[in-house]
């Protein structure tokens, strides 16, 4: 193009485009929408895009591959976003635009076309989504309000599935798939991020339950290793936005290879939801704050809720193991709640190691990923340094960091690795660390050795992530706060990381 005497002004592949389209259109004497589709069939890579043509200004042209784009269906309007969320207070009536397809919009009437110039049925989807689920609704930050909400949204996503009296788990997406599920030699948990650490608790609880080998894969590598995947192989795709390039991508690739693809998603009729065989949906309601809080416990319950059903129906958890976990389950709702009562000791506890330079999080078991959760949601929105490890690991190395400026964060909660915790907070002791500890109540042990303690309710040890991962959320938005930093919007992140 720049041959031909184009001048570029960026070095955006969005001007490329513009220019190349501007180029087809020129050389083939065609119509704006005839250059976009040939453009779009000889490009590479994830696009969405929106043309106005200068000759009809009426008109739109989008379309998209590999990222989002939804388009609201107003009254002689129509509005175009990457999510649902902005629309809303306009339209309910949504289209999800597939990728390959192309949309021609004019303020009355909606096109849909493949690249094939084939008219396309444009599927108009009701969103059940209200105004005020996007709004602060009275908190200072969605952060605040998203942590606080989880008694509910955990109660929404248990709603109509989970019966803990009639002992039963329905799940309609997971029933259909339920016999492929059990029969395969392997779950792979593919995700990114804080999702990614909700597939490594799903890890310990279907390989507890179901006996089923699971491994965990970063969606980004797992896209470009060329891995292994044999047919009858169940990928569990976890995101809350449904819309994470690296996890959308890794689950086509996997699915081409004859995987079955069953998506944990939040984002209704989202691109992961949509490319899944089937799953389940987290319903927690959109979740604005850029990180990720009320997303995560509603995967885990969801994620518990599958490992349950397929347990029990493979007959590898006995019925009374199953109607106890069921009751538990159940109770984790008003459990949280009863932690967001009083959150006035993890404030303080925030303020106090505001100013640390780096901070380690450690657990063991179910609450290692905990661990890990602690230290990813410190990072982003205090930008403090923070490492999430295995307890036991310290012995490998990291414990060399360990000094009296060091705040050390054990995941203690009563379960089968506690005494094991207890000797990792002696030896941090030992050298003059600063141990801050999540237990649950009367543990005088912990108490002994902790300069601080977040206190949560007891529960059996599958479910103790959605408890003990709540004070973790509120030390990360207090220390933010303290610091006076933008927790809704921390520094050079996006809340959907729709390219790579
Ligand atoms: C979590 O707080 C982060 N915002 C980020 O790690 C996030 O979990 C990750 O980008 C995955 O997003 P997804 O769940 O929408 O796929």
């Amino acid at each position: 193009l720049i041959k031909k005497g184009y001048v570029f002004h960026s070095d955006t592949d969005t001007e490329v485009l513009l220019n190349f389209i501007e180029d087809i259109q020129k050389n083939n004497n065609c119509p704006l929408e005839e250059a976009v589709r040939i453009a779009l069939k000889r490009i590479v890579g994830a696009y969405v895009i929106v043309l106005i043509d200068n000759e009809n200004p009426e008109t739109l042209i989008a379309a998209r591959k590999g990222s989002p784009l939804v388009i609201g269906i107003g009254k002689n309007e129509h509005f175009l976003a990457s999510d649902a969320s902005p629309i809303i207070e306009y339209t309910k009536e949504v289209v999800y635009v597939n990728d390959y397809e192309i949309a021609i919009i004019k303020p009355d009437e909606l096109i849909l076309k493949n690249l094939g110039n084939e008219r396309q049925t444009p599927f108009i989807t009701k969103l059940d989504m209200e105004l005020a689920a996007i709004e602060k609704g009275g908190y200072d930050h969605f952060m605040l309000k998203e942590i606080f909400e989880q008694p509910q949204t955990i109660f929404d996503c248990l709603r109509g599935r989970l019966d803990a009296d009639a002992g039963t788990i329905t799940m309609s997406g997971i029933e259909k798939y339920a016999d492929e599920i059990i029969a395969a030699n392997r779950i792979v948990m593919v995700a990114c991020g804080t999702s990614w650490h909700a597939g490594l608790v799903a890890e310990y609880i279907f390989e507890e339950l179901c006996r089923i080998n699971v491994e965990v894969e970063y969606a980004s590598e797992f896209r470009y290793r060329n891995p292994v995947i044999n047919k009858g192989d169940v990928i569990i795709a976890i995101s809350q936005s449904g819309e994470t390039a690296d996890t959308l991508v890794a689950i086509e690739n996997a699915k081409q290879k004859g995987a079955i693809i069953l998506g944990v998603v939040n984002v209704v009729g989202s691109s992961i939801a949509r490319a899944s065989h089937a799953g389940a949906y987290t319903h927690a309601g959109p979740e604005i704050g850029v990180a990720s809080t009320k997303a995560f416990t509603a995967q885990l319950a969801v994620l518990t809720m599958i490992a349950l059903k397929i347990g029990y129906k493979k007959g590898t958890l006995n019925h009374d193991r199953y109607l106890q976990l069921l009751k538990e389950l159940d109770a984790i709702p008003d459990k949280v709640a009863s932690i967001l009562q009083s959150t006035e000791a993890i404030q303080a506890i925030a303020e106090k190691y505001k100013d640390a330079p780096s901070s380690l999080f450690l657990g063991r078991g179910y609450n290692f990923p905990v661990a890990l959760e602690g230290a990813l949601k410190l990072k982003e929105i205090s930008y403090i340094h923070a490492e999430g490890y295995p307890a036991a690991e310290m012995k490998h190395g990291p414990i060399a960091l360990v000094d009296e400026s060091l705040p050390v964060v054990f995941i203690a909660t009563r379960d089968s690795f506690h005494e094991k915790v207890i000797s990792n907070m002696q030896e941090i002791k030992a050298r003059k660390g600063k141990i801050i500890a999540v237990i649950n109540e009367g543990d005088e042990q912990s108490l002994s050795l902790a300069d601080d303690v977040m206190v949560v309710p007891e529960a059996d040890e599958i479910m103790a992530p959605m408890l003990s991962v709540i004070p973790m959320q509120l030390w990360a938005y207090y220390t933010g706060l303290a610091k006076g930093l933008d927790v809704d919007k921390p520094r050079n992140l996006a809340k959907s990381v729709t390219v790579e």
